[in-house]
């Protein structure tokens, strides 16, 4: 028999809307630090079309403004293209922008590919004006070390545009350089998911310990400069996870704000040296196809703008319940294409049946999951538990489950499923010991000052914004899951 997960420890928050200061409002103008992450990317290289290889074209340099010696006219014919051999030092993502100029008032698309395969069908070359109005159009792609061909193909009868040159901004070394040094980001640099382990830029498996958020549109003003200086220093956290709820007065009320909200926890972290879990945590409905839509949105902008930091992972259903492994897998498979067209690198952590369970609170296994997975690379699956209701049954599973999959634990407690009620450490102390031996990450729930026993403040901490260090306005589990995190790491270098 499967003790069914009661409810959520997030959910009826009641007296959250009386505590919901914004964010925004809750942070100081001064709070929006420079991001040190946020390198500006290597000066961008231009490979002039007049060098490229051609077929069906000319060069010509009738229609001024262009650079080098001329620009290439396309037939107008379908099929036309200019082919760049382009030499990247390493293999990782990068922008490619292509600069052109169309005369005519049609647009003229044209296929992307490259090494061969297509990356962009159709991209637009709409009209420009005049044929000496030049403008570049983006594409993010992922280039391998070594020379790499880059391919622009007409997709129409009338050709290309006319096409000056490509230039190619390289993101930032993937080990991750803007990081602070000697932080967990800035030691270990990008992640990346080998085998069942999640190894740091050196190939070496690492834990990552941290505390999640509480709902950002509860509990935004527990992000504060100060409360995350904290995090970073006193708790010597790793991580830091960033619940977007999507529905319960979250990022369905105002996209553009909780958005932002997930914009500033970034640069925030990242200027601290934290890894961050964007958490998209659909909660209620149960099934993330209802939220893959707004999902898509948000993941698209997100990972756009964040493409070239090396310390983020996304983690995109927090806790699908009610929904076959089939429909989450199916939902997995929709979303995680369109992120990776936008940043191909940063790990995707996905949400398992049952409230990310694993399947256990289903009455399944992880033999589901093992059996039919996600169809994609540099992936995790959560696991979430509750120490005072997840005894041995989902303890044995999750122990065998690791040997098979990679696993990310974003969130537990010490209480029961609820997140509230008597703390049971000597369970969660078992599970801690076995994720510190198989080395797999996670993020407690969580750091707010809610009145539940799992929320590690005392009541009204985060209004007063100051006492954040120490443990004087800690709950028993805040005290015990801070000592847990301030232990030493055991990041390998070599
Ligand atoms: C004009 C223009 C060319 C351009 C061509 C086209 O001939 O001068 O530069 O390539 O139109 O339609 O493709």
């Amino acid at each position: 028999m499967n003790s069914v997960r009661l409810s959520h420890p997030l959910r009826s928050v009641g007296i959250a809307s009386a505590l919901a200061l914004t964010l925004t409002a809750a942070l100081p103008a001064s709070a929006a630090l420079s991001a040190p992450g946020a390198v500006a990317p290597n000066a961008a290289v231009v490979y002039e079309a007049e060098s490229a290889a051609i077929s069906k074209g000319q060069v010509d340099s009738n229609h001024a403004g262009f650079t080098g010696t001329g620009f290439v006219n396309y037939d107008n014919t379908t099929g036309s293209y200019v082919e760049w051999t382009v030499n990247a030092s390493q293999a990782g993502p990068a922008t490619l922008a292509l600069r052109f100029a169309n005369g005519t008032a049609v647009n003229r698309p044209m296929d992307i590919t490259v090494n061969g395969t297509k990356v962009a069908t159709a991209k637009a070359f709409p009209g420009t004006g005049a044929w000496t109005t030049w403008q570049t159009t983006t594409l993010a792609v992922t280039l391998k070390a070594g020379a790499n061909t880059i391919r622009a193909t007409a997709t129409t009868a009338d050709g290309g545009p006319n096409v000056d040159h490509l230039s190619i901004d390289a993101a930032p070394d993937p080990g991750g350089p803007g990081q602070p040094a000697g932080t967990p980001a800035g030691i270990n640099g990008r992640l990346k998911v080998e085998g069942t382990k999640l190894v740091n830029k050196y190939g070496k498996p690492i834990q990552l310990r941290g505390m999640s958020s509480h709902g950002t549109q509860w509990y935004g003003q527990c992000l504060t400069t100060g409360s995350l200086h904290a995090l970073a220093t006193d708790w010597r956290a790793d991580v830091l996870r960033v619940s977007t709820y999507v529905q319960e007065g979250g990022y369905e009320t105002d996209p553009r704000k909780y958005t932002d909200l997930v914009h500033r926890m970034i640069e925030e972290a990242t200027a601290r040296g934290l890894y961050v879990i964007v958490d998209w945590h659909q909660l209620t409905p149960g099934d993330p196809n209802y939220n893959l839509a707004r999902a898509k949105t948000f993941f698209t902008e997100i990972a756009q703008r964040h493409r070239n930091k090396t310390n983020l992972l996304y983690e995109i259903a927090n806790e699908p319940n009610g929904v076959t492994w089939a429909k989450i897998k199916s939902y997995a498979e929709q979303l995680i294409p369109v992120i990776r067209q936008q940043d191909p690198l940063t790990p995707v952590l996905v949400g398992t049946r049952a409230w990310s369970s694993l399947g256990v609170s289903d009455g399944s296994t992880e033999n589901e999951i093992v059996s039919n997975p996600v169809n994609a690379t540099n992936i995790m699956y959560t696991f979430h538990f509750y120490a005072a209701s997840h005894k041995d049954e989902y303890f044995n599973v999750f122990s065998r489950a690791a040997d098979k999959l990679p696993l990310f634990v974003t969130e537990f407690g010490t209480q029961n499923a609820a997140g509230e009620g008597a703390n049971d450490f000597n369970n969660a102390q078992r599970y801690l010991d076995l994720m510190a031996a198989k080395k797999i990450s996670w993020t407690n729930w969580n750091y707010s000052d809610d009145h539940r026993s799992g929320a590690v403040f005392t009541p009204g901490t985060c209004n007063t914004d100051t006492s954040w260090a120490g443990t004087s306005r800690l709950k028993p589990a805040g005290v015990w899951v801070r000592d847990r995190i301030r232990t030493a790491d055991d990041f390998p270098t070599s």
